[in-house]
Parts: structure tokens; sequence; C-alpha cells
């Protein structure tokens, strides 16, 4: 099958250049920090070949500017989580680009782009994957230690993100000794160690009751006023309805974008039951 002419669809290209490859990485202007935190343009990720091919990302053009949560909605199958690790640099796209703070992503060597990830992004994955043998403490300053931060900052930083997360009391147990919400908030705790560009969820809120939900869209609130960049991807409305904006996806492709109008907000005050 012959995808040809659907990859690019014409939108404007990475810092207004011309887009071509020679942009690369040096198309981060000085000072242009104000860019898209995220930039996709043709983005593609095809998995298997002949009759086995499967276009699990199919040409998607995609900004996402920096301080906004977007929500990515669809049915089982159509892309979500590819997207999400294109966007991270943990996949490659087989054509078309993506660019993280400014920087082109997809040309990176495994190195720069295993560098890139733990400076610049936060992932929370549905199933936490912490790790089993430390304890939750320790979970979050790893990510620190890997990223050089001397042991005392790691501790220090683990230890104040903990308490953000309200699991202050908690810090020595191992994850088999927490609930899966509280699971989850320190795999959150652990996303935002490294202060990251962005922070990328997938299915954040999947294997968790309705009280650890609201926990977790408390915490994704306070990350939203904070300016944290977030790009969430759910099947839950009420984890969409948190977001500045909710984009949902078809058979790998975007088929609609939806600016929630102050939604965030209202939205949450609601739920939560805040009211004013
Ligand atoms: N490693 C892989 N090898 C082959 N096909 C894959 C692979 N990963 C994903 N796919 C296929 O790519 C498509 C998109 O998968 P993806 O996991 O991105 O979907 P999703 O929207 O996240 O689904 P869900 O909501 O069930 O998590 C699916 O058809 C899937 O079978
Ligand atoms: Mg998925």
């Amino acid at each position: 099958m012959t995808r040809d002419g659907q990859r690019v669809r014409g939108r404007s290209r990475p810092g207004g250049a011309d887009g071509g490859p020679g942009t690369g990485p040096a198309g981060r202007e000085p000072g242009a920090a104000a860019g898209p935190a995220l930039r996709t343009v043709g983005l593609s990720r095809v998995y298997g070949e002949d009759e086995s091919m499967v276009w699990a990302v199919d040409g998607v053009d995609l900004d996402v500017p920096a301080g906004q949560t977007l929500a990515v909605t669809g049915p089982s199958g159509c892309g979500k989580s590819t997207l999400l690790h294109l966007l991270g640099g943990l996949d490659r796209p087989t054509d078309g680009e993506a660019w993280l703070g400014g920087l082109r992503i997809d040309h990176l060597g495994e190195r720069a782009l295993a560098r890139l990830r733990r400076r610049a992004v936060g992932f929370v994955f549905q199933d936490h994957h912490l790790m089993h043998e430390l304890t939750a403490a320790e979970n979050v300053e790893l990510p620190a230690l890997l990223a050089g931060a001397a042991p005392r900052t790691a501790r220090v930083r683990a230890a104040a993100l903990l308490d953000r997360v309200g699991l202050t009391g908690r810090a020595r147990h191992l994850p088999s000794e927490l609930s899966g919400g509280q699971r989850q908030r320190v795999a959150i705790a652990r996303a935002l160690v490294n202060e990251p560009l962005v922070v990328l969820a997938d299915e954040p809120t999947g294997n968790l009751d309705s009280a650890a939900t609201l926990d977790i869209l408390r915490l994704f609130a306070e990350l939203r006023a904070g300016g944290q960049t977030l790009v969430v991807v759910t099947h839950d409305e009420r984890v969409a309805a948190t977001a500045d904006r909710v984009v949902s996806m078809r058979d790998g492709t975007l088929a609609g974008d939806t600016r929630l109008d102050g939604g965030g907000s209202t939205g949450l005050g609601s739920l939560l039951g805040w009211e004013g």
C-alpha cells in the first residue's frame, strides 16, 4: 500500500524556516525559548512489513506550546502510545520530524537521545514502572542520580517531591507496600525530579479507582497551574476535561483538535468539589 502524499500537509515548519533537513538541531534560534515545547511534522511510525504493515502514527502535524496541557484520546490501537513515545524520544519515527524544546530529536544518536530523555522528559506510565526493589524515595532519586545530581541533592529533591504528592510518610516503603494510587503518585514525583521540559503520561489513571484518580487530577492541576507542559493519553473523560486542549486520534491520524475554553479550571473545580 502506498501512502504517498499523506505525510506533510503544508503546515508551518519549525522555526518558521523552510523546514528542510538542513534546519536540523541548529534550527533553535538564540533566545527562541518561546517556541512550542513539542512539535511534529508529518510524523509517522510504521510497524511490520508488507501485509502485516501497520501505520501506527500516520502523518501527524502537532504543535504543543510551552505550558499547555494536552489530552490525547481515541480508540484502542489508534496510535496514542506510539505518538507519546515518539514525542519523548522513546521511539524513532519512520518518517517526519519530532522536535522537543526547539531541538530536532528524530535524528539524534542513542546516547544523545537517552541523555535528552533523562533531562528533558518525565514519563508516567499506566502501570507506574517503578523499580520493585527500591523504596519510593529511591525510585524518585534514581533519575536525578542518573542525570548527574549529587546524592544529597537527589535526596533533598525526592523528599520535596514526595511531600508535594502527599507521600512523605511512605518514602521508605517499597512499591509493593503502596496502593495503586500511591505508586502512581511516586511515578509522577519521579517524572518531575529533573524538572523536565515536558511530562508525558500514558493512561496514568487507567488502573486507578475514582478517589485515586482525583488525587492524580489534583496533581495535574497543580502542574498545569505551575506552567508545566503536559501531554496525557487517556480514555477517561474526567482527565481529558481538565486539559487546555484535547486532540483525538483515529487510525494513526489526528481526527479532532479542541481547545477547552477555560475547561481546565472549571471542569476540575467541579470535579474536585471546589467552587468559585
Ligand atoms: N511494537 C509493535 N509492533 C507491531 N505493532 C505495534 C507495536 N506497537 C504498537 N503496534 C500497533 O500500532 C498500533 C497503535 O498502537 P498503540 O499502542 O500506539 O495504540 P494506543 O492508541 O496506545 O492503544 P491503547 O488505547 O490500547 O493503549 C496498533 O495497531 C498496534 O497493534
Ligand atoms: Mg496505549
